[in-house]
């Protein structure tokens, strides 16, 4: 499989190229700060024995998106997959507060990933088909107090991933969309693990096996699709009173 994985340097997105490389498929990595791209691509290249390319692309700038895909497509001989885990996150306090961050999440997390979906879902289907993997979130199940912003732009992005694959699934493109609950990495660094914390290692190995058999939507670890079902059936007014 030839791979670009956007959030390779950190957290699941890491986890999930270095178990790409470790089966030998072709992996390049793509995200914003130059130092950590050339880290992760040297790290990739031990695992794989082979080399592994990277180019700058940012989520804040959707101009970024065309060229890097280029870099990546000519790097590699073409693409099969490209996973995007890269998202920014803050606390809703933070978002409530700050508006200059609050229309950048707005923008990452919501708008620019789909405008990134749409340039790979062109050049997947140009060359017949393909795999487009985007980490979603549990939190855009239900609109819920602690993650009201952060939430809607997670429970936009699912939606979107979801008609994809409906729309184009016959055609060749799989869409696959992965709800992590927690998981300690960096975005959650600082917060108190809940019961049923995840590990990176373990989300992707899930991940990878789901890019393998096509499927479109995955909670990790698994336990949160049954936390989210209970969650998605109470009422509202229960909603209002609890804390999740
Ligand atoms: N961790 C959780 O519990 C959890 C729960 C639910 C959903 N998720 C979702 O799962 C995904 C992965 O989360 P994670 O915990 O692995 O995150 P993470 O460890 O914080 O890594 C985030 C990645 O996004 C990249 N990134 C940030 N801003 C970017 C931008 N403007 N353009 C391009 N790349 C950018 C970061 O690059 P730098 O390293 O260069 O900053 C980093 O590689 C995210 O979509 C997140 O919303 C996570």
């Amino acid at each position: 499989m030839r791979a670009a994985v956007l959030g390779a340097s950190q957290g699941m997105g890491r986890a999930v190229a270095r178990r790409l490389a470790q089966r030998g498929d072709q992996v390049f990595v793509l995200g914003i700060e130059p130092e950590q791209l050339e880290k992760s691509a040297k790290d990739l290249e031990v695992i794989s024995g082979q080399p592994v390319g990277w180019v700058e692309c940012d989520l804040l700038r959707p101009e970024t998106f065309g060229p890097a895909l280029d870099r990546a497509e000519e790097a590699l001989g073409g693409l099969d997959t490209v996973v995007i885990t890269a998202a920014i996150f803050a606390s809703q306090e933070r978002l409530e507060e700050d508006t200059e961050l609050l229309r950048n999440m707005l923008l990452a997390n919501f708008t620019n990933t789909v405008l990134l979906c749409e340039e790979v879902r062109r050049r997947l289907l140009a060359r017949g088909g393909g795999t487009l993997c985007v980490f979603s979130s549990v939190a855009g199940d239900r609109g819920r107090k602690p993650v009201v912003l952060y939430g809607a732009t997670k429970g936009g992005l699912s939606k979107y991933l979801e008609g994809l694959d409906h729309r184009f699934r016959s055609q060749g493109l799989v869409t696959i969309c992965v709800k992590p609950g927690f998981v300690k990495t960096g975005m959650t660094a600082g917060l108190k693990p809940p019961p049923f914390a995840g590990e990176p290692e373990d989300v992707a190995r899930r991940v990878v096996r789901a890019i393998d058999r096509g499927k479109p939507l995955i909670y990790v670890p698994p336990p949160w699709r049954f936390v989210m079902m209970i969650i998605r059936c109470l009422p509202r007014f229960v909603m209002r009173r609890i804390k999740f």
